[in-house]
């Protein structure tokens, strides 16, 4: 049988997940999965999706991606089904992230070291002949118990090795945990490759889209990446909840959701347009400079009109209409990016662009709206000190209608566990600077 798109359709994941696979399965599932990773560009929603699938593959318990960076390997990414379960449906896992070296020492730095694969039946019952040791932190900490273990280097064309990709304690079709076969070992190879290949790129879009934003906001970089990334991760939790309501489709919610984490990257790239000594005004700004400033929405979306692709088009669409209000009295309203002027039809009095409102601003726009004052509110800026939670909230609360779509915020404050755990793994203090810090902690808020 050929290989190939449609030979196993993305629909069909899900019922594979109870049973086990045949070697042929398994075979044509990663044909597939490499295909469909291979659309992904947004590097966090990109390990969230090899790591889902290859566990699906395997049926495998739990998993963790470490990407290399500089000379250490970082754990970036981790799923496990049993702590997720303890946890309960409506809540996230999620772990903290750290960095340990590349060296012989752990089971992930030898397979980065001597770029081979680890395949380990039980971590407790080791021989004492290799080199590395299971450090058994995490399972202390979580009351878990990790038993087989199979650890792949990824490597890209080049020879580089780009990460590790682990995958732990096996299943049977009754659940009982087996060690991973001599075949696994071999099928995993051929995923590690493709997964390398997707990591590499969506690697290169996120420099590309950090560097973006450096020149724009002409802040500190670690800082800057860290806003960045808490607005994109809360617009894609909103976007997350109105899809579910809405009855939008897994494929169409996995594809928009890849496509609105990068546009809300972007959401304020236009400052790039706005001089620094405004930017960086410690105290209120005037009236004059404050027009200037609205002007990085348009600015923004310049960047990405006339352009074809979705990226472009919500990215466009994001820029233009995160500053708009609910009640229409947000900024900059119906205005042609290009032009700088009303869109032909809503010229206002002295030709001025009319007010957008309700739903005649884009979903997007309306999502990082929230995600974006949440974020400004909960961070300290050059020009005000962060906000304590209470008030944070009661403002959200408070501007429910005028600022903010009403059924948006409902959607805010039910998963405001999640966002608030996403905060956390978006911060500094988390980020796995942490020297003493070697092992991966469930963040459970
Ligand atoms: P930003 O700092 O990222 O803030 C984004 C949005 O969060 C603001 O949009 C506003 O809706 C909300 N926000 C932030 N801080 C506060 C606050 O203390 N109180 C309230 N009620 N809302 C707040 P906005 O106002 O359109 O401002 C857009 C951007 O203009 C800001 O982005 C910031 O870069 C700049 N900016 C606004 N006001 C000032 C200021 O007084 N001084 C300076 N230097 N920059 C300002
Ligand atoms: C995590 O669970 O560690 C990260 C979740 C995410 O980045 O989406
Ligand atoms: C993309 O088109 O997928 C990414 C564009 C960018 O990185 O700016
Ligand atoms: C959409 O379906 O993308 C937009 C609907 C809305 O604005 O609520
Ligand atoms: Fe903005
Ligand atoms: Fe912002």
């Amino acid at each position: 049988m050929a290989f190939g798109q449609g030979v196993v359709k993305r629909a069909q994941y899900p019922r594979l997940q109870a049973s086990m696979l045949s070697e042929q399965e398994k075979i044509q599932l990663i044909t597939q999965i490499s295909l469909d990773i291979n659309e992904v560009k947004d590097l966090d929603i990109l390990l969230e999706k090899i790591l889902s699938n290859v566990r699906k593959v395997f049926n495998a318990d739990a998993g963790s991606i470490y990407l290399k960076r500089g000379d250490t390997l970082r754990f970036s990414y981790s799923q496990n089904d049993t702590l997720q379960k303890k946890l309960g449906p409506n809540k996230k896992l999620f772990f903290n992230t750290f960095s340990i070296p590349i060296d012989h020492h752990s089971i992930s730095g030898f397979v980065a070291k001597n770029r081979s694969i680890v395949n380990i039946p039980d971590v407790y019952q080791m021989d004492g002949s290799q080199p590395y040791t299971f450090d058994a932190h995490f399972d202390e900490i979580s009351e878990y118990r990790t038993r087989s273990m199979l650890a792949v280097p990824m490597i890209n064309h080049q020879g580089d090795v780009l990460g590790v990709m682990q995958i732990i304690n096996a299943k049977d079709e009754n659940g009982q945990v087996i060690a991973f076969s001599k075949s696994d070992e071999m099928l995993i190879k051929h995923f590690a490759t493709s997964a390398a290949l997707a990591i590499e790129r969506a690697q290169m879009t996120r420099d590309l889209i950090l560097r973006m934003i450096s020149m724009a906001e002409l802040r500190d970089p670690e800082e800057t990446s860290d806003h960045v990334n808490r607005v994109a991760a809360y617009s894609v939790e909103i976007y997350e909840g109105w899809a579910k309501r809405h009855g939008i489709g897994q494929e169409q919610l996995s594809r928009k959701r890849d496509i609105l984490r990068m546009a809300a990257m972007l959401h304020d790239v236009g400052k790039i347009a706005v001089s620094d000594l405004i930017l960086k005004k410690q105290g209120k700004l005037t009236p004059t400079e404050f027009e200037i400033m609205k002007s990085h929405t348009y600015y923004g979306a310049r960047l990405f009109v006339g352009k074809h692709s979705d990226f472009d088009a919500i990215a466009a669409e994001v820029a233009l209409n995160h500053h708009e209000k609910w009640d229409g009295t947000g900024y900059p309203g119906h205005i042609d990016p290009v032009t700088g002027k009303a869109t032909p039809g809503f010229e206002g009095p002295g030709g001025k662009p009319l007010p957008k409102k309700g739903k005649e601003i884009p979903l997007f726009g309306r999502i990082v709206a929230i995600a974006d004052v949440f974020d400004a509110l909960s961070s300290n800026r050059c020009y005000k000190k962060a906000w304590d939670e209470d008030r944070i909230l009661a403002e959200m609360e408070r501007q429910s209608g005028s600022h903010f779509d009403p059924e948006l915020i409902d959607i805010f404050f039910s998963r405001l566990e999640t966002i608030k755990s996403l905060a956390k793994r978006y911060s500094g203090d988390h980020n796995g600077t942490s020297q003493n810090q070697q092992f991966a902690l469930p963040l459970l808020s």
